[in-house]
């Protein structure tokens, strides 16, 4: 989604905001622009595509100015063009903007009717001129930005700036994140701490609601009242980690290659492996023994991480679990018993429908537990316990280690349920636990499949579709692997549960398409073969993911089989998540698609 940074600095501000904006751009764009102060004149530079190209142009017309606004943007209202790229002017004006706003027609209205003409297609340049009006009628930049925000509806980080101010800008945040950076003389916006990192990592979060003032000397946070409210100032963790690709080629590349690493992270806050149990999580206000179902609802890719763990919440707690993608949930209406359990699933902590789904959650009175990999995140801080997944910095937008981070955090909530349940012994649960502490072990051993994996990647990438099947927590390893394939190769491919596929599926069924089928050796692995056999008979050419015992039983001639070392059932889903990573992320190489940023899409999805 878009990405905002502003500068009041010492020095000239445009190199430096693209700069920053260079670390915004995990989070999907297609164009940019930057807008700077200098002498009583507004000047900007936008440009469609990437930063490269907005870059080009200012070593062509470089910008002076020792105060900036600048912005990526990932289109809603309007074609990714250069005309409705940020900042948008009005005559005394520049903003940009991060969200929808939801009543930008009226307010478009109002305007024109006010003697206003636009040059863009987007919701966002009705703040510019809502508050230019306020100027020309009187107001002060302060009151005519607290006017502004005071009428819009919807979603919004908004930076502002002043055609005859170079020593003051505005922030205004309603649902997007928006920090305030400290520097020595100078104060930065910024979307996220990553994009504040090469100049401060001292950081202050708005909350929603609220807009700021800032000048060199000093900052003031105002809630949409008016009132000066004071929000914490915090050393960001995030902003101190330097995010870069080291010798990989991709950020997908290097994400994948960390699990091992991060996943080991995540087990040792979670696992006291010389007691062989979960540990009681610092500040876990609650039991999973006091309730009776649990509701888990996410977005995406975090949303198979949850469906896997329905899978171990009911197997090994026997603990009923409702589950759904937030877009779903939050306005499904649904009925929740008072004093149930809610987890929320997302990396970024952003994303506007699972926040949405949690705040429905909250008000019918349920206990929140977010999952999250952003400690700082809006759903982190607006749910009753934080479980964080450990997976560090998540650039690639397709998500690779947060997911099997994810995974394993919920599969060590899972025993822990078990246990205070009273549904898993203490012997079960030291098994269990051991099973768990394999994992990054073997997701190095899995690593190895690389150059396997690579080559049949090479092949699966002249087809135009491919079906992914599994069974139990495979089926949402299926969906995973699907949605990895889609997202970075544009290859079409669907999932299903393999026991589905007579239901209709089997009709797509010919040479033309090929089969990924997800199975390892376990007690529905006789029935998944079955499966496998109705499609080798049609013709479909099969890849297989199974382990030693799976490949001999299975003899399936024909086959290209990806040998996965033995494993625990428990663990099946973390790692073989790893080989469909690795299939998406070579078929996107072959193809020669945008591996990190892929098109259409956004990191950190603020607007629903
Ligand atoms: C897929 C992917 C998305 C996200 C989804 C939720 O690779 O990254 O499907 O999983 O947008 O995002 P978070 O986890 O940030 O809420």
């Amino acid at each position: 989604m878009c990405g905002i940074v502003g500068i009041l600095g010492k020095k000239p501000v445009a190199p430096l905001i693209v700069d920053a904006l260079k670390r915004l751009e995990y989070r999907g764009y297609d164009s940019a622009g930057v807008a700077t102060v200098e002498g009583g004149k507004l000047d900007r530079l936008r440009a469609k595509g990437k930063l490269v190209n907005l870059e080009q142009r200012l070593d062509e017309n470089p910008l002076s100015g020792t105060i900036g606004i600048g912005h990526t943007r990932w289109a809603t209202h309007g074609a990714p063009t250069e005309e409705n790229a940020h900042p948008h002017f009005s005559s005394n004006v520049a903003v940009v903007h991060n969200g929808i706003i939801e009543n930008f027609k009226p307010l478009r209205e109002e305007l024109t009717e006010a003697g206003f003409s636009f040059a863009s297609q987007t919701d966002t340049e009705v703040i510019a001129h809502m508050v230019c009006h306020g100027i020309n009628q009187g107001l002060s930049p302060e009151k005519a930005v607290h006017e502004c925000v005071k009428k819009l509806e919807g979603a919004f980080a908004l930076a502002i700036l002043f055609r005859e101010h170079d020593d003051l800008m505005f922030g205004a945040r309603n649902g997007p994140p928006l920090a305030i950076g400290h520097g020595e003389g100078e104060l930065f916006l910024g979307s996220d701490a990553i994009a504040l990192s090469p100049f401060t990592n001292k950081i202050t979060y708005l909350d929603d609601g609220d807009w700021c003032k800032l000048e060199r000397d000093g900052y003031t946070v105002y809630d949409i009242d008016g009132n000066e409210v004071s929000r914490e100032t915090q050393t960001s963790v995030g902003a101190s980690l330097m995010v870069d690709k080291g010798n990989y080629r991709h950020f997908m590349q290097k994400e994948i290659f960390e699990q091992p690493e991060v996943i080991s992270h995540a087990l040792v806050h979670y696992l006291d492996f010389a007691e062989g149990k979960v540990r009681d999580i610092e500040g876990q206000p609650f039991d999973f023994s006091d309730f009776e179902r649990l509701s888990i609802t996410a977005c995406g890719t975090a949303s198979y991480a949850g469906q896997v763990a329905k899978y171990w919440f009911e197997r090994y707690a026997r603990l009923p679990v409702d589950i759904d993608v937030a877009s779903e949930f939050r306005y499904r209406e649904i009925p929740l018993s008072p004093n149930g359990l809610a987890l929320v699933i997302s990396q970024s902590g952003e994303t506007a429908d699972t926040l949405a789904s949690l705040r429905y959650c909250k008000q019918e009175g349920q206990k929140i537990g977010a999952i999250v990999n952003a400690k700082d995140s809006t759903i982190a801080r607006e749910s009753d316990a934080i479980f964080p997944i450990l997976a560090g910095p998540e650039i690639g937008v397709a998500s690779t280690k947060a997911f099997t981070c994810q995974l394993s955090v919920l599969a060590a909530l899972a025993i822990q349920a078990g246990r205070k349940r009273g549904k898993l012994s203490q012997e079960q649960e030291e098994q269990l636990v051991q099973e768990l502490s394999e994992t990054p072990r073997l997701a190095s051993e899995v690593l190895k499949l690389e150059e396997q994996i690579d080559n049949l990647a090479r092949d699966l990438s002249h087809y135009k579709h491919v079906l992914f099947l599994g069974r139990d927590t495979n089926y949402p390893l299926a969906m995973e692997g699907a949605l990895k394939l889609k997202e970075t190769s544009y290859i079409h491919a669907e999932a299903y549960a393999a026991g589905e596929l007579k239901h209709g599926p089997i009709a797509l069924i010919d040479e033309e398409m090929p089969v990924v089928v997800i199975a390892p050796y376990d007690h529905i692995f006789e029935k998944t073969v079955s499966n496998m056999q109705e499609v080798a008979a049609r013709g479909g050419k099969i890849i297989l993911i199974t382990d030693e015992r799976g490949a001999k039983e299975a003899a399936m001639d024909g086959a290209q089989i990806i040998i996965m070392p033995d494993m625990p059932q428990i663990i099946t889903p973390i790692l073989y998540a790893i080989p469909l990573q690795l299939l998406s992320y070579y078929a996107a190489l072959h193809l020669g698609t945008d591996v990190d940023q892929p098109r259409n899409l956004a990191k950190s999805v603020t607007v629903e």
